[in-house]
């Protein structure tokens, strides 16, 4: 063998070992799927050597990757495009061009990424926004907020609200042209958090008069309280979203100090002194019998005290949705959720739709049976086309 064919043969052996990964037979378009987590791998590989060496947090460099994929606002021939400030928070917004003689439905949207990466200019987030003002002829606001790891929780979730609150009034609906009886919020993973967190939020706000139509989560993540559900169980390696990476992304909304994602990702963080919360997330009784199937229960085992006094962010309904209170859920609008089968932040959806259901909340749940973490955002994946319809066909009945 000359040297030149055993170099390419390293090189196939090397492509094939980072792509490989064995998927279910359920899911459609494997090798598409396999590329796409080769590339977040070999991204992820690297942000994580180059954060051993010293050099860059390792979400700095995820983030400068991703920041590869961002689209200016550019209009086109359905969609004006521009950019301002609400209060202060950079935001997209997305005006349908063709004439409308009344007043336009609107969405409010929250890109994903963990609290600490994404932003309404990347590709994917830019395209589903002008997708949705496109066909619900809607205007769509796209928010950003400022990101860990230089800036923590509450910050996200302010910057957010405060976003809302600015869109919401009078004077900037007029503007748009935006019917005030139809606008609904909507986010997408760490998003759909954000979106739940200040659709709650905003149920005690006396400064606001405006009730939403609708929210609408999809594959939002919604407790670190327990990271052991059957779902971060069976998907604890699953392409796209492993744990280890959803407890990373978790741990630094409210801290860099790793003592937290340690702590999390052993299931020993949440201190004996705030147990009575962990009804709220606790799948043994709030998960649909079939997603419990060949799962056993744990009683949790306490953290410590001074971790959750140093950090009190993983404990707090603003960063928490599903530790609201019943009779606060009662207040919420018609509600969308997606999960995603294959998906570790699946049963975080569901807890949110049983609780919803008990407090007499309407409730449709998508749960895509054979879609992974973000597979609705990927339009290049028949599921992302697929999923996108369905969610853009219920916001059109429902909003
Ligand atoms: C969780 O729910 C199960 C079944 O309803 C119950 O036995 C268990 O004590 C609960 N655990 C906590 C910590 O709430």
């Amino acid at each position: 063998m000359g040297r030149k064919s055993f170099y390419l043969m390293i090189l196939v052996v090397l492509v094939a070992y980072y792509t490989y990964t064995p998927l279910p037979d359920n899911v459609e378009e494997p090798w598409k799927i396999m590329w796409l987590n080769t590339y977040l791998t070999i991204f992820s590989n690297v942000a994580t050597v180059v954060e051993l060496l010293g050099f860059n947090h390792f979400l700095d460099s995820l983030s400068f990757f991703m920041s590869l994929d961002e689209v200016p606002p550019t209009s086109d021939e359905t969609v004006t495009v521009t950019e301002t400030t609400f209060n202060n928070i950079p935001v997209r917004v997305y005006v349908p061009k063709r004439k409308s003689e009344a007043l336009r439905r609107a969405i409010f949207y929250i890109h994903g990424g963990g609290w600490c990466l994404g932003s309404a200019a990347l590709k994917s987030c830019d395209q589903l926004s002008r997708c949705t003002a496109d066909r619900l002829d809607a205007v769509v606001v796209s928010t950003n907020y400022r990101l860990a790891p230089k800036y923590h929780f509450p910050v996200q979730f302010e910057d957010v609200y405060n976003s809302l609150k600015w869109f919401l009034r009078k004077k900037v609906l007029a503007k748009y042209g935006v019917n005030p009886e139809r606008i609904g919020v909507s986010g997408d993973s760490a998003g759909g958090n954000l979106a739940a967190a200040v659709v709650q939020q905003l149920l005690n706000d006396p400064d606001i008069k405006i009730k939403l139509k609708i929210q609408s989560l999809l594959y939002p993540a919604l407790q670190p309280l327990d990271f052991a559900s059957p779902s971060y169980q069976e998907n604890s390696h699953f392409p796209i979203l492993p744990k280890s990476l959803m407890v990373r992304l978790w741990s630094e909304y409210f801290t860099t100090d790793r003592s937290l994602e340690k702590a999390m990702h052993s299931n020993q963080h949440v201190p004996v002194e705030s147990s009575h919360l962990l009804q709220f997330a606790n799948w043994s009784s709030l998960l649909p019998e079939r997603f419990k199937k060949g799962h056993v229960y744990k009683n949790p085992t306490y953290g410590s005290s001074e971790l959750a006094k140093k950090y009190p962010g993983f404990l707090d309904v603003r960063a928490v949705p599903l530790l609201a209170e019943d009779s606060k859920l009662r207040g919420l609008p018609p509600t969308y959720v997606m999960t995603c089968q294959y998906d570790v932040l699946r049963d975080d959806g569901l807890m949110y739709v049983t609780r919803l259901q008990n407090a007499g909340v309407q409730v449709t749940l998508n749960n895509v049976e054979d879609g992974f973490h973000g597979a609705p955002i990927f339009q290049t994946l028949k599921i992302g086309k697929r999923e996108l319809n369905h969610y853009i066909s219920w916001l059109n009945e429902n909003l």
